[in-house]
């Protein structure tokens, strides 16, 4: 199925204009419903949602900042899978962080510097996962099961095993798991994948950032464990302040609540007084997390298993590849920071389409997911590119081949992608997001959201722009202000390949920017955006009769929203290399300079503005009903730069008429066609 024609179709609506209004906007033909937001009851002894700070149990509620999320199909009744049915199935999504002020009468509180463990709890168990049975009815309209008993919270304290490569290894181990086999939860879940044997992927992206060192920890880290642990933990963004001074970490959490472990484990100090892994020590916990984990999402009493064979870093997403027959099949990961990597893992095991349909997913996951090649992108000028193999005893990858730190063993090598990549000279992206496949042709899109630190000196073909946006509010903003989606097709068109072509789908940019070499897509009014980030095929089941399979892209932006909210766009791709190659002119601030791309070819016919939403959101999360004919999005923290005494969304009570009153909440929407047709098409 390599050689599929992709006919043309058309995107049969009318574009949604730019808005700052607090409302979700789609095209005349369409409604929007509001499915499941923040605070929702899944479970029946929990209350319904004051929504004014004082609720509490979120591990029985909709958690906060949905993110990523797939819809997996149900049987008519039971619970066993039916992965064709439009009308009844498990919505699973990320939790991936908070909007902390709502989430208390006042906002947060602490007394010397001490958070209250009431307060910490909320706003842990408002992170994670949710699963939730959502139904069909006669009429068409959608709503959630309350009382399923599939309907599922993971929270950052549920219980997980890790697998693969490091599962066991000493960088696990843990006064928790002294063996390294276990874990608890996960954190900042932000993008997901959805697996051809009907499990999820949750990836833990900016995990970091909740852990607290105290003063003089690298010193007390290096005596215990080495200087090259030190290394470590600054490559993934968890050194401890200028000078080795306190590092507090997110919310604060690690001050709360000293007898308990699962609190007090966001605490990563060495202290020389506790036996290493040993009670009170959590030298190791932050290897706990930084992976992609799978559930089973038709089984809520399984444990979520961690996959460490496709590696450690701020995962956004990992989305698979096309499975073939006979062929080992590829999941395809964004690392999202500037300057960070793109990554393929293939499986040792080729693919059997028996394994669609299993009967046990996890273990289904075991055998694709446990053992294969973990691999980093290199992007040449000329249009090609490699997927370089991290593997350990292989080129530099060695205790003596890297000046910067000596890898002991693959276990090492993994939970330190990052500085594999480093070693390889691979592509220092800018920021990369999601990933997505085009079920027809096998190519892979991902979006690279921004990057302020981009330079002019420090572009490259892959990252070709670095200028000054000339922002008609709120400053400027510089670097690649605006982002753009990258897409590459494998060499033979199959997953397992080493190498491939490449060019940029498109380039993010107000419309009105054109004669500043910034706008290199030609976006008009219809479809300029800014700062890409979910990005998702439609379902296969979507492409047959409809010729293409739309591609849409949700914004996560900072540089446009000035102009207007963010949105979701459908576009009908092209092919890489249909636009040939450019050479543009970049200037910031007083520096200029020239750097060729390839840029591919887009027009205002093949990609449109279908949604806006309302004040200081992001629109992340994507999927539909295998029919097509219910759209699912997330709506991810409306008004995010307010608080308890200046709210500044109302979302979603504000939805029908632009205005409402309360706190705003995170929320799932469902998007129909008034005559019930395939949305977008
Ligand atoms: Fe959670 Fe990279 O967005
Ligand atoms: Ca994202
Ligand atoms: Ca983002
Ligand atoms: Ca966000």
């Amino acid at each position: 199925d390599t050689t599929v024609t992709v006919a043309p179709a058309s995107l049969d609506f009318t574009a949604v204009p730019k808005s700052l209004a607090d409302v979700v906007a789609v095209p005349a033909g369409y409604s929007v419903t509001v499915l499941y937001r923040l605070g929702d009851p899944i479970s029946g002894s929990v209350a319904a949602y004051a929504n004014d700070g004082s609720d509490t149990n979120f591990a029985g509620r909709a958690g906060d900042h949905h993110d990523g999320m797939s819809y997996f199909g149900l049987a008519a009744s039971g619970t066993s899978a039916d992965t064709s049915n439009s009308s009844r199935g498990l919505l699973v999504m990320n939790h991936e962080n908070i909007t902390q002020s709502y989430l208390h009468p006042n906002g947060p509180t602490s007394t010397n510097g001490v958070r209250p463990t009431a307060e910490v709890i909320k706003e842990i168990e408002a992170h994670g996962v949710s699963v939730v049975e959502i139904t069909r009815a006669s009429t068409g309209a959608w709503s959630y099961v309350a009382g399923s008993s599939l309907n599922r919270r993971v929270t950052p304290f549920t219980p997980t095993s890790f697998s693969g490569p490091v599962a066991g290894n000493a960088l696990l181990f843990t006064a928790y798991s002294p063996t390294g086999v276990a874990g608890r939860g996960t954190i900042n879940n932000c993008a997901n994948g959805t697996m051809p044997w009907g499990t999820y992927l949750t990836c833990e992206e900016n995990w970091a950032g909740y852990y607290r060192r105290e003063a003089g920890d690298n010193a007390r880290r290096a005596a215990a464990l080495g200087a090259k642990s030190v290394v470590a933990f600054t490559r993934y963004g968890l050194s401890t302040g200028s000078g080795d001074t306190l590092r507090v970490g997110n919310y604060g959490w690690a001050t709360a609540a000293a007898g308990d472990s699962r609190i007090a484990k966001f605490n990563a100090t060495v202290d020389a007084t506790k036996p290493a892994n040993g009670t009170g020590d959590f030298r190791n916990e932050p290897n706990q997390y930084g992976w992609v984990v799978e559930i089973d999402p038709y089984d809520p009493s399984s444990t979520p298993r961690k996959r460490t064979a496709l590696g450690r870093m701020n995962h956004e997403g990992c989305w698979p590849g096309r499975t073939v027959a006979g062929v080992k099949p590829a999941f395809y990961m964004g690392d999202d920071a500037q300057n960070e990597y793109i990554y393929k893992f293939v499986s040792n095991t080729a693919w059997s389409a028996a394994d669609a349909t299993p009967s046990s997913r996890l273990a289904i996951g075991d055998k694709y997911l446990d053992s294969g090649t973990l691999y980093v992108a290199r992007f040449n000028a000329d249009g090609s590119g490699q997927w370089l193999p991290l593997v350990f005893g292989q080129g530099p990858l060695t205790a003596t081949g890297y000046a910067t730190y000596a890898f002991a063993d693959q276990a090492d090598v993994l939970t330190h992608a990052r500085l594999a990549g480093d070693a390889l000279g691979a592509t220092k992206m800018d920021r990369p997001e999601w990933t997505a496949v085009n079920p027809v042709t096998g190519e892979m899109y991902c979006t690279l959201t921004n990057n302020s630190s981009r330079t002019v000196a420090n572009t490259d073909a892959a990252n070709p722009r670095a200028y000054t946006d000339p922002k008609t509010t709120g400053g400027q903003t510089n670097g690649n202000a605006n982002g753009h989606i990258v897409r590459l097709r494998e060499t033979g068109d199959t997953t397992e390949a080493t190498s491939f072509t490449w060019d940029i789908y498109a380039f993010g940019s107000g419309a009105d920017l054109n004669a500043q070499n910034i706008n290199l897509s030609s976006l008009d009014a219809t479809n300029d955006f800014s700062s890409p980030d979910g990005l998702w095929f439609a379902r296969s089941s979507n492409v047959s009769g409809q010729g293409t399979p739309l591609l849409w892209i949700e914004t996560d932006d900072g540089a446009y929203t000035d102009v207007t909210n963010c949105m979701l766009l459908a576009a009908i791709p092209g092919t890489v290399g249909d636009g040939g190659t450019r050479t543009i002119t970049n200037t910031l601030g007083s520096t200029s300079g020239t750097q060729a791309t390839r840029v591919g070819k887009t027009s205002g016919a093949s990609l449109k503005r279908f949604l806006v939403g309302p004040k200081e959101c992001e629109i992340t999360g994507i999927d539909t009903t295998p029919d097509g004919r219910s759209l699912f999005v997330n709506v991810q923290h409306p008004g995010e730069n307010g608080g308890p005494s200046n709210i500044t969304s109302t979302w979603p009570q504000s939805q029908a008429t632009g205005t409402g009153t309360g706190r705003p909440r995170s929320a799932t929407i469902v998007i129909t066609k008034n005559d019930g047709g395939i949305v977008g098409i």
